[in-house]
């Protein structure tokens, strides 16, 4: 068996063990992040499933039923969460997989504890949280679902005021009540990506995050690149699954990653697009990194880090 260690981490970000958050060391210490790497024959299995998965047609997130269908989703997760007090536990969302099989190293692995997806992305989020709300005079997380990433951000920077933005009101409710049950600084606010509400303000030096909530919007975010170029917030992070990172030539694990990304309709020219916005100076990019980390189908899990000029 191997495991997801604190030096892990710590490669994957480029830093020093000593230079990970508390916060985040705790997470790694508590979980159990042990894998192993599939035989040959398990191997074959999971292309299978996958195949299975894509024979099943294209199933795309810019379906128009899909705004009704967050609505559902959040409503269901507001009355477990208010019933759980808006504990850690409660707050957890349903769609992360908690399936065995994930993506380590860009390969398939099998994780010791279903758990593993759910844990790897508490620590992630954490680091980011670290390297880049710190300074801020705000935060803001667009898309911010079941406010669990919120919660973390919260946990770390008590007095940061943080807005948490879905286009789903029960979503949007979820943030404002676990505020008021937990005593954070945080607020809810509607917000669609593909119609930016320019009335926002955004005050000088915020953060923004988006965390797999761009990858729902296929190749529409420009209205939102736009009004973040309008906002001009100190920096923007996005960890979302990003399609120019897989090699696909090179490695069937990518191929099938970049079948299904596409199947989906999910993020889809985004990294170019900010490629495009750097090179006539518009923006400055501070960080472009691939985790290599993700779930039986795709690497929700990469990394960009802008600023606009
Ligand atoms: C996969 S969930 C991720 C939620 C959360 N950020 C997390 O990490 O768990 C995608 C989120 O994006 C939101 N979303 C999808 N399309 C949106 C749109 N057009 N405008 C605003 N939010 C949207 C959904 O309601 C949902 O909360």
């Amino acid at each position: 068996m191997n495991t997801l260690d604190s030096e892990t981490f710590a490669r994957w970000f480029d830093l020093s063990t000593a230079a990970l958050p508390a916060f985040a060391v705790e997470k790694v210490a508590a979980a159990d992040l042990r894998y192993r790497r599939l035989s040959p024959a398990e191997r074959d299995a999971v292309v299978v499933r996958i195949l299975k998965r894509l024979a099943q047609g294209p199933q795309s997130v810019l379906d128009e039923k899909r705004r009704a269908l967050w609505a559902d989703v959040w409503s269901d997760q507001h009355a477990k969460a208010a019933s759980g007090a808006f504990s850690t536990q409660a707050l957890e969302p349903g769609f992360v997989s908690g399936d065995a099989v994930v993506r380590i190293a860009g390969d398939f692995a099998l994780a010791a504890s279903p758990r593993l997806e759910l844990d790897v992305y508490a620590v992630v989020r954490r680091i980011l949280f670290h390297q880049w709300a710190g300074k801020a005079s705000a935060a803001f997380e667009f898309g911010s679902g079941s406010a669990f990433n919120l919660e973390d951000l919260a946990l770390m920077y008590p007095a940061l005021p943080i807005t948490g933005l879905d286009w789903a009101p029960a979503a949007v409710a979820l943030v404002d009540d676990m505020a008021r049950q937990r005593g954070f600084k945080m607020r809810g606010r509607a917000f669609d990506f593909f119609a930016p509400d320019d009335s926002l303000e955004m005050p000088r030096d915020a953060a923004v995050f988006t965390f797999c909530a761009l990858e729902q919007i296929g190749p529409k975010f420009e209205p939102f690149v736009d009004f973040l170029l309008r906002k001009r917030p100190a920096v923007c992070v996005h960890l979302e699954p990003i399609l120019e990172f897989y090699r696909p030539e090179q490695s069937l694990v990518d191929h099938l990653a970049v079948a299904f990304h596409s199947a989906r309709n999910y993020l889809t020219g985004f990294q170019t697009h900010l490629k495009g916005l750097e090179s006539t100076g518009r923006i400055r990019i501070f960080d472009e990194r691939r985790l290599g980390f993700g779930s039986l189908f795709h690497e929700g899990y990469s990394v960009i880090v802008w600023q606009p000029v």
